[in-house]
């Protein structure tokens, strides 16, 4: 027993709990998942996995991305990018969704599917359901040789190495990271991305894995702010654009390993219902990376704070409006819009480790959840 705990203590390499190894492990892993992928002096991306499949996928007439949970979440992501850099349409499923449906999809459509495990039910089913049809298939997995990256035709693996812990950390930012590439990669096939900014992300993406080291950097801060909050029945996460995935993100994780209740919404939403929720009790966190919509992000900032909602800011070092208005805020290292989630999401990752640490819940195994899903 004394050794399986000493070898259990060796897994973790120091740290208390797998999810909070794998948040701090996120900058090697991002940086092994672009590694010899990025070629910041010729501004190329190189996927060898898709080498056979890119002119295929560059002719689609729609990219169908489905996944589960975080993964899904990661395809949301990847929506807006792929509809950005290479002007492709984009529908984006749960996986559990689109198996049961009577889905239009056919040999001029290609199916993405995004998986750490590699092995959700949900995911493997509707990667076979589009395969019937003809549809070309894809695969975004982590864990080599998983049934999911064998059943599709062709992927890209994230390399961010063993995730142990049920919440996933790394997985998310990895999976973002190759649709990053993904996107940049198609939109030079397709012609429809520009020249200087394809050189200009391809070296912010290679910044990306030291910009996420500063934000670990202030762990600390974020542990003092989840004392104060250790004990509120609900929270709001807002976001716009690239970011209202990461609200989504950023509420599972602490639905799920705090058992508080949480909900991610696009913050233009917040009118049409959830403004009611909004009291002195409501911690609100608002993910506003500086981008073309930071001015509305502040007039919602402005609605809670008239309601006497708490504000905690996830945004940019150099966005003092929002700064000011907000309680509580973590700065991020400034980045291209459509990078922000590699960085936005590591603070609600801390955020919610912290919380559930407080609350004595069981970080890496939260009750009633398993690491794969391979049930339906
Ligand atoms: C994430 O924190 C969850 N534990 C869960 O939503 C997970 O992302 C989902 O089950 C999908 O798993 P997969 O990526 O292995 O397919």
């Amino acid at each position: 027993h004394e050794l399986a705990l000493s070898l259990d203590e060796i897994e973790k390499g120091g740290y208390p709990h797998f999810m909070l190894k794998e948040i701090f492990e996120q900058p090697r892993a991002v940086a092994d998942c672009l590694r010899g992928r990025l070629n910041v002096e010729n501004h190329s991306v190189q996927l060898g996995g898709l080498t056979d499949v890119i002119d295929r996928l560059a002719a689609a007439d729609r990219l169908i991305i489905a996944g589960c949970g975080t993964s899904w979440h990661a395809g949301l992501v990847g929506e807006y990018l792929f509809e950005h850099l290479a002007r492709l349409p984009v529908e984006v499923e749960y996986a559990s969704e689109f198996r049961y449906r009577e889905p239009l999809i056919s040999e001029d459509d290609v199916m993405l599917v995004i998986s750490q495990s590699g092995e959700t039910a949900d995911t493997l089913a509707a990667l076979r359901t589009a395969k019937e049809h003809g549809a070309l298939a894809l695969g975004v997995c982590n864990v080599v040789g998983s049934t999911i990256a064998r059943d599709t035709d062709a992927g890209v693996y994230t390399h961010a190495g063993p995730e142990i812990g049920v919440a996933s950390t790394k997985a998310f930012t990895t999976q973002v990271s190759v649709l990053v590439m993904m996107a940049i990669l198609l939109g030079q096939k397709r012609g429809t991305i520009d020249k200087e900014y394809a050189a200009r992300l391809i070296r912010e993406l290679n910044d990306i894995p030291g910009k996420i080291e500063k934000i670990l950097d202030q762990s600390d801060s974020v542990k003092r702010m989840a004392e104060l909050f250790t004990y509120a029945p609900n929270f709001l996460y807002l976001g716009r654009t690239y970011n209202f995935p990461v609200a989504l993100e950023g509420a599972l994780k602490l639905k799920e390993i705090s058992y508080i209740h949480a909900e991610g919404y696009p913050a233009a939403e917040m009118k049409h219902g959830p403004i009611a929720l909004i009291d002195a009790m409501m911690p609100v966190v608002v993910i506003a990376a500086t981008d073309h919509t930071n001015d509305k992000m502040i007039s919602n900032i402005e609605e809670v704070k008239a309601r006497k909602g708490r504000i905690i800011a996830i945004t940019g070092a150099e966005n003092k409006e929002v700064i000011d208005l907000a309680e509580f805020s973590c700065p991020i290292p400034e980045t291209e819009d459509c990078l922000s989630p590699l960085l936005t999401s590591i603070p609600l990752q801390l955020l919610s480790y912290y919380i559930a640490v407080n609350r004595g819940c069981d970080v890496d195994q939260p009750r009633n959840l398993a690491k794969s899903v391979t049930v339906e």
